[in-house]
């Protein structure tokens, strides 16, 4: 399957730059939401639905990416889960979820990310745009996982004092899928949830097993480290999986949305991600004749 090919970037911008900067912000965020945790989290308000929470952190996270964004690129657009939605002029857009995996982050269980990326293209259509450089911070493990297009997904530490040398990552090579470790996610919306838990009871009999980590953009992390076989998930948006997808490609692994054809971009209507020879058997039980199932 052919890699995605790397769109053309504004005058003097490199992807390595762009890399080291989506490090540096996503690692300044996952610090600061680990250290600045008030010592009782509560919940500021609710979203979509009741169990839609956002946290004082999610806003105050993506104020400062907000902020250090406009410092370093004040030409670029912005789009964040809290609202951040500033048109550029310069034709790059960053892409944010300032805390991803919230409810984990609420209940202190250690799955929860910062997740940053620099796009090329029109966020506001689906599959009109494509990561260029993205990182995925996990302030629990002081990790930042990494990739710029065409040059290969890393994880380095959090603090780069500590000199330890980077280590690349790469997909799993399982091709059955009765051997396969499928992370998935649930929507908070109780009726798409319903049919997520229908497609559930299809799928859970043809694989090894589930995994419901809870945030987005590390389960596409472990897909890029071979730390689970695949993932799929209806109803992501931009920000969960804007750097994530990256990730994966840039470990080798392949990202599919809903649409036929081994260009389809991943996004609302479905997400899915895995090795080569598994991502097709993937994408197939979350896709019947009709359309995506749940
Ligand atoms: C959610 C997480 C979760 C996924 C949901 C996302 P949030 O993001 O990524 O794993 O299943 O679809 O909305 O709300 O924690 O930023
Ligand atoms: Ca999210």
């Amino acid at each position: 399957m052919t890699p995605r090919s790397l769109p053309a970037l504004p005058d003097g911008v490199t992807v390595e730059e762009l890399e080291r900067l989506c490090i540096e912000l996503a690692s300044e965020a996952a610090r600061f939401i680990r250290e600045e945790r008030p010592p009782r989290m509560g919940v500021a308000a609710t979203k979509s639905t009741e169990t839609d929470v956002v946290t004082v952190m999610d806003q105050r996270s993506e104020e400062l990416l907000h902020r250090l964004i406009r410092q370093s690129r004040p030409d670029d657009g912005i789009l964040g889960e809290e609202g951040a939605d500033v048109t550029g002029t310069s034709g790059l857009t960053w892409v944010v979820d300032p805390i991803d995996g919230t409810v984990n982050y609420l209940y202190e269980i250690p799955a929860y990310a910062v997740s940053v990326a620099v796009v090329v293209g029109d966020t506001r259509s689906q599959g009109g745009w494509t990561p260029v450089a993205g990182a995925v911070a996990d302030p629990c493990r002081r990790l930042v996982h990494h990739a710029g297009r065409g040059s290969g997904a890393w994880t380095s530490p959090e603090d780069p004092a500590e000199g330890v040398e980077p280590t690349r990552l790469s997909v799993s090579a399982e091709e059955r899928l009765a051997r396969t470790l499928l992370a998935t996610g649930f929507g908070y919306a109780p009726d798409v949830r319903a049919r997520q838990a229908e497609v559930l009871l299809r799928v859970l009999p043809l694989v090894r097993d589930i995994r419901r980590i809870g945030s987005a953009a590390l389960d596409l992390v472990r897909v890029a480290d071979g730390s689970v076989d695949a993932y799929a998930e209806t109803g992501l948006n931009a920000w969960d999986l804007a750097a994530g997808w990256l990730v994966v490609e840039e470990a080798g692994g392949v990202v599919l949305g809903a649409g036929e054809g081994p260009g389809s971009a991943p996004g609302t209507a479905l997400t899915v991600a895995a090795g080569p020879a598994l991502v097709h058997q993937v994408r197939t039980l979350f896709v019947g004749p009709d359309g995506v199932t749940g």
